[in-house]
């Protein structure tokens, strides 16, 4: 049977790349073929090794000046590309070789708090700042500007003033758990299996 092929792009503790993996365990028409990470002491990896999961430490220079690694993601004919924890902007020879096919994962309502600098824990202490009443999860698609492609799914939740940065960031991670696996399946189901 022909497989859905994932390539996840993750540099941090991995805690989305593990639950994509989870999700999709026992689900033989999906196949998670590599782990792209820039950072070669992330959580992330110890998970590939420990899921038997190939990764590929991408490195700055050939990533923006050179072929960005097309040719080697190329070969595995992922139907997605997704980032979980990734926080380099893509250069354009990647998005355009795998056009509609890169999504992201952003722990806020965006267009709210993106752009550069916005990840993780700045993320909510942005929010924290702000006296929000409700932040979220933004999936969405990845064009060549940070956080800023085509929204494909928000879900929203509370903020109460007893919360605290890393209070948010729990709720905002759990979100991420629940939701980014079920709305990858749900664009697989759209997609024909390469
Ligand atoms: C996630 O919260 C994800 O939304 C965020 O990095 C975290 C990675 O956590 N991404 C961004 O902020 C992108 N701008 P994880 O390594 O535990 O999956």
């Amino acid at each position: 049977m022909l497989k859905h092929n994932l390539v996840i792009f993750a540099s941090g503790n991995g805690s989305n790349a593990q639950a994509i993996i989870d999700f999709f365990r026992e689900d033989s028409s999906v196949k998670i073929s590599l782990i792209a990470c820039n950072k070669p002491q992330a959580g992330v990896l110890q998970i590939a090794e420990k899921e038997g999961i190939p990764t590929l430490i991408i490195e700055k220079e050939p990533f923006f000046r050179g072929n960005a690694y097309v040719e080697e993601i190329s070969a595995l004919h992922p139907t997605l590309i997704i980032l979980a924890g990734f926080l380099w902007k893509l250069p354009s020879a990647l998005i355009n070789a795998f056009p509609g096919q890169i999504i992201n994962i952003h722990p806020a309502l965006l267009p709210k708090y993106g752009g550069k600098g916005m990840y993780g824990l700045h993320v909510h202490e942005a929010v924290k700042a702000a006296g929000e009443s409700e932040t979220g999860i933004t999936i969405h698609k990845v064009d060549e500007k940070y956080d800023h492609g085509t929204h494909i799914f928000q879900a929203v939740t509370p903020v109460s003033p007893d919360d605290t940065p890393d209070t948010i960031a729990k709720k905002v991670h759990q979100m991420e758990h629940q939701f980014y696996p079920r709305v990858i399946k749900d664009l697989l189901n759209q997609t024909p299996r390469g």
